[in-house]
C-alpha cells in the first residue's frame, strides 16, 4: 500500500493548462511519440530538468537493427530471446525486430547522423548477445547525444508541440481508473505560491525513464529516481517484473562514492576488448562460450565472482591492441574520460566493475504502449512491454524508446476522438503535513541506495532481502508521516517504493532467472 497522491490538493484551487495529450519524460522515447502525435493535437512534453538530462542523451553503444545484407530480423529475434532467457513477450519482439528497419530509417529522415561506411551504408558493431554486427552508432560512442539532438530540434520545428523544462510530475490524476490530467510542481527556486499546477489532458504517456538512482552505484543521471513508475502505481497502474535489474559489466571503476558511474561501452567489447582479472589473466572463457561478449547478466556475474576470487575491487578491460588514433576516433567520449583520469585506453588496461544500469521491469503495457489505466501510456524504461524478459539484449533499448513511443501515439491518434476532458474536482487531504524539519532525507536517500547495492544486487538471497525489505518498510512509513514539500524528498518517497517493490518482487521469484540471480 502507498499513499494514492504525494500531497495534499484541491484541484479545483490550483491553476491549469489543457493540452491533449502529455508527456512525461524528454528521452528518445518521449520525444519520438512526440513527433509521431497528429499535428492537429495539442501536445506537452514536459521534463523534470533541462530538455536533455536524461539516460537516451548518454547512451554510447548504439541501436541494435537488422539493417545490413548479412542480418535478418529473424537473427535478432533469435538473440532478443537468448538474452532475456526465456522470459520475452515474443509478440512484443517480433514487433520489436520487425519494425526496428524502418524507424531507423525515419530518424535518418530527419536528420540523424549515424556513422557511415566509405560506401554510404551504415557502420555497424557488435555487442554482448549479439551473434551479428548490428549495433548502429553515432559520433563514434556519442549516440544517444546525436538521437536525442535531432529528435529535440524536429520537437521544436512542431508548432503542436510544447517543452516545459524544470517540471516535476508528482502524480497522475486519476477518475474512476480514468486519467485526467497530472499535478505538477515547478522544479526551480521560483516563489512557494507559484510552484504547483494541473495539466488536464485527454491522454498521457509516461515516457519517465528507470530506476537507476534507487542503487548506489548506477550509470544512470541523477534526474533518474523512478518517478513515472512510482506515480503510475500510486495511480493503481499494473507492474510487472520488478525484480529485473540490469548490471552492466563495465563501468569505469571509481574510488569516490560521490559521482555516477561513467560506462565504459560494450562496444569495445564487441570490437575486441579483452577482460581480465587482477592479476592480468583473461578470463571470460572458463564462463561462456561467447567469452567477452556473453549476455550482459552473464559477464556481470563473472566479474563478480573474478572480483570475489581475487579479494579486488575491480577488474580490467584491455584495448591496448588497438592504436591510439583507432581508439580517438571510434571512442572519443570513452578515450577523452579515462584520459581524464590518467588512463591512456591504447596502452593501460582499463579498471571497471558492474553497477546498475537499465531496468527490464515497469508499467505493464501492451504492443500499443496501453496500461491497465484508461488513457494512460507508457513507453521506453518506465514500461514494461515484455521484449527485454529477464535480461536486455545490448542497444534494444534506444529501439524500443523507438518503436514502442511511435506505437503509443499511432494508438492515440486513431482512438482519442473518443475521450474528451474531464476536469471534475479532486480533492486530496490523506497526506501528512508534519514537519520534515528534523529528519536527514540526504542519509535516508543514501541509505536506501546503500541498502539496494548490498541485498538487490547482482546476487541475492531470501534472508537478506526480507531483513531489507523490513528496513525500507518502515523507512516508508516515516517518510509517508512528513510533509513532501520538496521535489527532493518526493524523489526520496518514489525511490523508497521503488526498491520496496524490487524487493518484494525479487523475494516472490524463487528460481534464478536472468539479471535475477538467487545464491539461496
Ligand atoms: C553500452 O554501450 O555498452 C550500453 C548500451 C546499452 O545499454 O544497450
Amino acid at each position: 500500500m502507498s499513499l494514492r497522491y504525494l500531497i495534499n490538493f484541491d484541484s479545483g484551487a490550483i491553476q491549469y493548462e489543457k493540452f491533449d495529450v502529455i508527456i512525461i519524460g524528454s528521452g528518445i522515447a518521449g520525444l519520438y511519440s512526440a513527433i509521431h502525435l497528429h499535428d492537429d493535437l495539442s501536445v506537452c512534453i514536459i521534463s523534470k530538468e533541462s530538455i536533455g538530462e536524461n539516460n537516451s542523451y548518454l547512451a554510447q553503444g548504439g541501436i541494435a537493427a537488422a539493417v545490413t545484407e548479412e542480418d535478418q530480423p529473424e537473427y535478432h529475434f533469435d538473440d532478443t530471446i537468448k538474452a532475456g532467457a526465456g522470459h520475452c513477450d515474443e509478440a512484443a519482439v517480433k514487433v520489436l525486430v520487425n519494425e526496428a528497419p524502418v524507424d531507423i530509417q525515419t530518424l535518418c529522415n530527419i536528420g540523424t547522423r549515424f556513422d557511415r561506411n566509405p560506401d554510404g551504408t551504415l557502420t555497424t558493431t557488435r555487442e554482448g548477445g549479439h551473434g551479428r554486427f548490428r549495433v548502429i552508432h553515432a559520433l563514434g560512442d556519442a549516440t544517444g547525444k546525436e538521437v536525442i539532438d535531432s529528435l529535440i530540434s524536429e520537437c521544436k520545428k512542431r508548432t503542436n508541440i510544447k517543452i516545459i523544462e524544470n517540471c516535476f510530475a508528482v502524480d497522475i490524476l486519476t477518475i474512476n481508473n480514468k486519467c485526467t490530467g497530472i499535478l505538477v510542481k515547478n522544479n526551480t527556486n521560483i516563489p512557494e505560491e507559484s510552484q504547483l499546477k494541473i495539466y488536464h489532458s485527454r491522454k498521457i504517456i509516461c515516457a519517465s525513464g528507470g530506476i537507476g538512482q534507487v542503487y548506489k552505484n548506477t550509470t544512470n543521471t541523477e534526474v533518474i529516481t523512478g518517478d513515472g513508475i512510482a506515480m503510475a502505481f500510486r495511480a493503481g497502474a499494473q507492474l510487472t517484473d520488478m525484480e529485473f535489474v540490469q548490471f552492466h559489466p563495465t563501468a569505469f571503476y571509481k574510488k569516490a562514492d560521490n559521482e555516477n558511474s561513467f560506462l565504459i561501452s560494450e562496444a569495445l567489447r564487441g570490437e575486441g576488448g579483452i577482460l581480465r582479472n587482477i592479476n592480468g589473466e583473461p578470463f571470460m572463457s572458463r564462463y561462456h562460450e561467447m567469452g567477452e561478449i556473453a549476455p550482459r547478466d552473464i559477464v556481470s556475474r563473472a566479474i563478480f565472482s573474478e572480483i570475489k576470487k581475487t579479494n579486488s575491487e575491480f577488474v580490467y578491460l584491455d584495448i591496448t591492441h588497438k592504436d591510439s588514433e583507432h581508439l580517438r576516433n571510434r571512442f572519443p567520449t570513452i578515450y577523452n574520460r579515462c584520459l581524464k583520469a590518467d588512463i591512456d585506453i591504447s596502452k593501460d588496461y582499463i579498471p571497471v566493475v558492474p553497477v546498475q544500469h537499465y531496468f527490464m521491469g515497469g508499467i505493464k503495457t501492451d504492443l500499443w504502449g496501453r496500461t491497465s489505466i484508461e488513457g494512460l501510456y507508457a513507453c521506453g524504461e518506465a514500461a514494461c512491454t515484455g521484449v527485454h524478459g529477464a535480461n536486455r539484449l545490448a542497444s534494444n533499448s534506444l529501439l524500443e524508446g523507438l518503436i514502442f513511443g511511435r506505437r503509443c501515439a499511432e494508438d492515440i491518434n486513431s482512438s482519442i476522438s473518443e475521450s474528451s476532458f474531464d476536469e471534475n474536482i479532486i480533492i486530496n487531504t490523506a497526506a501528512q503535513i508534519s514537519q520534515a524539519a528534523d529528519i536527514d532525507i540526504v542519509s535516508i536517500r543514501n541509505e536506501i541506495k546503500q541498502i539496494m547495492n548490498d541485498y538487490a544486487g547482482i546476487e541475492r538471497n531470501e534472508a537478506d532481502m526480507k531483513n531489507a525489505a523490513q528496513r525500507l518498510e518502515s523507512i516508508i512509513r516515516l517518510l509517508e508521516s512528513i510533509e513532501l514539500g520538496t521535489v527532493y524528498v518526493m524523489e526520496t518517497i518514489n525511490i523508497a517504493y521503488i526498491a520496496a517493490l524490487i524487493l518484494k518482487s525479487a523475494i516472490n521469484r524463487k528460481q534464478s532467472i536472468g539479471s535475477h540471480y538467487r545464491t539461496d
